[in-house]
């Protein structure tokens, strides 16, 4: 299986997930923080969405029911606490920073 590129808009970031990796955590691993609380796709705090040009990118969850309506999962919307990337994804997150070394 091949090792899906993440890359982060509007910062540019790009970093790398593993096989079966939520996209949080593939984040941290690169060293980068994105927004999260619960990490179970329950609070939403981690929402972001896929980039205009990433929409119908193959995400899969490693929950049943996300908390993510269908109208929001049609829109781009995801929950990285408990999504993973497929194939190369480009997702919008502002709030994304740099961890200290
Ligand atoms: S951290 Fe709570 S839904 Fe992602």
């Amino acid at each position: 299986m091949s090792t899906p590129i993440i890359t982060l808009r509007p910062s540019g970031w790009t970093f790398a997930a593993q096989d079966g990796e939520t996209l949080l955590r593939a984040a941290e691993r690169a060293g980068i923080e994105l927004a999260s609380s619960c990490r179970n796709g329950t609070c939403r705090a981690c929402i972001c969405r896929l980039a205009p040009d990433s929409r119908g990118a193959a995400v899969r969850y490693l929950v049943d029911w996300p908390g993510l309506s269908v109208d929001e999962k049609r829109d781009g919307y995801l929950l990285p606490c408990v999504a993973v990337a497929e194939e190369d994804v480009a997702i919008e997150q502002r709030l994304a920073r740099r961890m200290p070394a």
